[in-house]
């Protein structure tokens, strides 16, 4: 008996570590993709700077290389908030700036993939009691979802706003995708529930750890996580988080 529920107990440790991990990935594996995308713009226009001397085609060239860096700034910019700026531990946080960040993010896969992103951030919304690092991760997590249910594109809404709960805040995830069958709608927070069939042409998705990391970060904020999916008609995930 002893000895089986310290095995269970390393056993969810495991699990723990690999949902961390798996949100972890999603994170860095977007900004690599998409820093490599802007690497492969200011290459291809030093290129063309290059090989045509007159002066209206070095100048378009010059002009889209800044462009693509100040792009790339903003993308390292993110990685390196996640790595140093951003704590780990809980403090005052302002998911206005956490939303904005992750966009930057996804703007290309968004355009990729024919998705419309719209913000509804409520300047008037309070500061959350938050590590703004793991709230990245379960945006993420989120938005590729929500990506990934609009296959032949759609809309997405991020809303930020104080809650209607006295003392909280609201940030909604809408999508106008595929929606989910109320039989899996209780599983779909299980660890490794995915209806994926594996990760797709840009790396991402198939764990079914998703949800489950984002649920558990979501608990240790003392926050709360709910759904709300009608099948043809769209997802809406809302996050409750404490005001600070
Ligand atoms: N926005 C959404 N629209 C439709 N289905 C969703 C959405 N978000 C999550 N799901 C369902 O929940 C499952 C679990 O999601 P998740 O834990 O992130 O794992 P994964 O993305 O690896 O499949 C998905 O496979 C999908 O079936
Ligand atoms: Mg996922």
């Amino acid at each position: 008996m002893g000895d089986d529920s310290q095995a269970v107990q390393q056993l969810k440790m495991q699990l723990r570590r690999s949902q961390s991990m798996a949100a972890l990935g999603e994170l860095t594996s977007t900004a690599t993709h998409e820093f490599n995308n802007v690497l492969m713009t200011i290459i291809n226009y030093a290129r063309l700077g290059i090989r045509n001397q007159d002066a209206a085609t070095r100048d378009k060239a010059l002009g889209k290389i800044l462009e693509a860096s100040e792009r790339a700034a903003k993308i390292t910019g993110t990685i390196l908030a996640q790595a140093r700026n951003r704590s780990e531990s809980l403090e005052p946080t302002d998911l206005g700036e956490i939303v904005r960040d992750t966009l930057v993010l996804l703007e290309r896969e968004m355009n990729k993939y024919r998705i419309n992103v719209a913000t509804e951030i409520d300047p008037a919304t309070s500061k959350v009691n938050a590590s703004g690092n793991q709230i990245q991760r379960v945006l993420l997590n989120l938005l590729i979802n929500a990506r990934q249910a609009m296959p032949d594109g759609g809309e997405l809404t991020v809303r930020l706003r104080n809650s209607e709960e006295t003392g909280f805040v609201d940030l909604v995830i809408r999508d106008n995708g595929s929606g989910i069958p109320a039989e899996t709608l209780p599983r779909i927070f299980d660890p490794f529930f995915s209806t994926k069939s594996g990760p797709d042409d840009s790396g991402k998705g198939g764990t079914g750890l998703g949800l489950a990391a984002c649920k558990e970060i979501v608990d240790a904020h003392h926050g709360k996580i709910r759904v709300e999916s009608s099948v043809g008609v769209g997802t809406a995930f809302t996050i409750r988080l404490p005001q600070c």
